[in-house]
């Protein structure tokens, strides 16, 4: 019998998102990291995907993650935090990449601050999911999934 491919999934998250589940719960929730990598997990599961998850507080690392993950991944799920706003050099890695880059935010940001309502790093994505919290990642990966679905 053929073995079932499985669709493999980076999740990357940026600076402060270590700091989940005790910063500004009232905006970013009360789950840690590892809590909503544990949901994220449990989805990959039922769907048929494997996610590896990184959190970095360095935009060079977070580029390095990116350019190295075609080798290894069909997909990216990224968080890019307070470097949505302000990182070319993201944006850059990203459209440098020939796989599909999913953007989640926690927050609305388009009801906050208006410095946070223009994410830099959302024109390479092939889209954008903001205000969600931590289901964010899972409606990302199951977009990502229908995505590489439909290009078979
Ligand atoms: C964030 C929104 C950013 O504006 C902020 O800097 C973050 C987290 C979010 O997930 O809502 O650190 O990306």
């Amino acid at each position: 019998m053929e073995a079932k491919m499985s669709i493999k999934v980076v999740v990357i998250n940026g600076p402060n998102l270590n700091l989940l589940g005790k910063r500004e719960p009232e905006v970013y929730g009360s789950l840690t990291l590892e809590e909503i990598n544990r949901e994220i997990e449990k989805e990959a599961e039922k769907i048929g995907a494997e996610v590896t998850f990184h959190q970095t507080n360095l935009e060079g690392e977070i580029v390095n993650l990116i350019q190295a993950a075609p080798n290894e991944f069909d997909a990216v799920i990224i968080n890019p935090a307070g470097y949505s706003h302000t990182s070319v050099a993201i944006l850059d890695a990203i459209l440098g990449i020939d796989i599909p880059v999913v953007e989640v935010h926690l927050s609305n940001i388009h009801s906050r601050e208006e410095f946070r309502h223009r994410s830099i790093t959302a024109r390479g994505a092939i889209g954008t999911i903001s205000g969600f919290g931590s289901f964010g990642y899972i409606m990302a990966l199951e977009a990502i999934v229908e995505r590489l679905k439909e290009e078979k």
